[in-house]
């Protein structure tokens, strides 16, 4: 038969256009990052989170009437029942919080007589019961590994600062709010990265929103994606001196390991978002006395340059500003899920707007036929 040209291979996706998206733009060129059009750096500056969960999803921020609206809404769906609360409680206390999270997702689902109502009014509407009850689930979570009951969710009090009032029984000072708060709105979208891919693919095939978020979740926990903040703060207690970060980074490069929160597929020039989070970390910081990890910070990150010129991502920063807020290092994935439920819900909500089943070829390299 004629002589087929072999197919480009596509590996691991890298480069490849697969769909449109309103949602948000990276330009690496000019490590600029845009959600629905707005610099991701002045939607950390004067936005609260939920303006940006609600921009995301809308296309629009909120007008006031819009926000306090919004606000009531999500305030008022953040209670748990008893019956999520005890499956949890139920989960082995040794097992990866990014586990409950899916476990809890999954159960929302189940609970949900309107699951396979796909249309955009009713997934905003499961989107928004997601993010409420997420920040409720992964403090319960926190606590209980503490020994410790949880703490019920705050109906006057803002995403971020109730969050951390529910980890950690009292509020922490509004410098540390607001300064976890930029971590939240950096960690809310970002394209077509591994696990929202991951959402748009279940969605496509006309699945629920819930599946799609236990599937991102799955990909999220990866330690070449979301794990990677909690390998950092790993690595950086492993370390434990600044002036041992030089030579400890040098033997890693020379071993031909990855070193987490360095490098991205899309970003070669530096993470739109590092300097905002670097800024974030450098307040937490001076608040906490965590000057040390900050040290370790820029030590590893000029050395990492000099011999790689590859820069940090997001993962670099969020991962000591969580540990010197107070959180123990396997909830830092967990807290990255709490945000970007945004983004995944928002894609989710577009896939389903203007579906194509996304179904790629692959090239056969196995046994070639051959007779039973
Ligand atoms: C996130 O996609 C997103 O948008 C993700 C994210 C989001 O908001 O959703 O930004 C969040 O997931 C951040 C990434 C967190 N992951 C890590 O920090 C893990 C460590 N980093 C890497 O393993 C790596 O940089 C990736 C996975 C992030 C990107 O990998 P690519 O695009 O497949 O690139 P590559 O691994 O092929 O690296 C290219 C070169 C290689 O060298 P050569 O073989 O060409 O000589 O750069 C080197 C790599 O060895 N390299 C690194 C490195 N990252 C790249 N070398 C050492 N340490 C690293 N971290």
């Amino acid at each position: 038969g004629p002589e087929t040209a072999a197919p480009v291979v596509a590996k691991g996706l890298a480069g490849v256009v697969v769909d449109t998206t309103a949602i948000s733009k990276v330009v690496p060129e000019t490590n600029s990052l845009t959600y629905r059009g707005y610099a991701v750096q002045d939607l950390a500056a004067h936005c609260r989170f939920e303006q940006v969960a609600y921009l995301l999803w809308h296309g629009e921020l909120p007008t006031d009437a819009q926000l306090s609206q919004f606000l009531q809404q999500e305030r008022a769906a953040r209670r748990v029942d008893r019956s999520l609360l005890s499956l949890v409680a139920k989960l082995p206390d040794n097992c990866h919080p990014m586990d409950v999270v899916r476990t809890a997702i999954s159960y929302l689902g189940a609970e949900d007589p309107a699951e396979d109502d796909d249309s955009p009014k009713a997934n905003r509407a499961k989107a928004l019961r997601m993010m409420a009850v997420l920040p409720t689930i992964v403090a319960a979570d926190h606590r209980r590994r503490h020994g410790l009951d949880p703490v019920a969710p705050h109906a006057q009090l803002g995403y971020a600062e109730n969050f951390l009032t529910m980890c950690f029984g009292a509020p922490p000072a509004p410098e540390l709010v607001r300064a976890f708060e930029v971590s939240l709105i950096l960690y809310a979208e970002h394209s077509f990265n591994a696990s929202t891919f991951a959402a748009r693919v279940v969605t496509s095939t006309r699945s629920d929103i819930y599946s799609a978020v236990t599937a991102a979740i799955g990909a999220l926990k990866g330690p070449l994606h979301g794990g990677a903040n909690e390998a950092v703060m790993r690595d950086m207690l492993e370390i434990g001196d600044p002036a041992l970060a030089a030579a400890w980074l040098r033997n890693k490069l020379a071993r031909k390991e990855k070193v987490m929160g360095f490098g991205h597929r899309v970003y070669k020039n530096g993470d739109s978002r590092v300097p905002t989070m670097r800024k974030a970390l450098g307040d937490i910081a001076a608040a906490t006395g965590g000057g040390v990890w900050l040290r370790m910070y820029d030590v590893l990150a000029r050395t990492m340059y000099e011999a790689t010129g590859i820069e940090p991502n997001l993962d670099f920063p969020t991962g000591p500003a969580y540990y010197l807020l107070g959180f123990d290092i396997e909830v830092f994935t967990p807290i990255f899920v709490m945000a970007r439920i945004t983004g995944w819900t928002a894609h989710i909500i577009e896939q389903a707007e203007s579906n194509a089943l996304i179904r790629p070829l692959s090239e056969y390299v196995g046994v070639p036929q051959r007779a039973l």
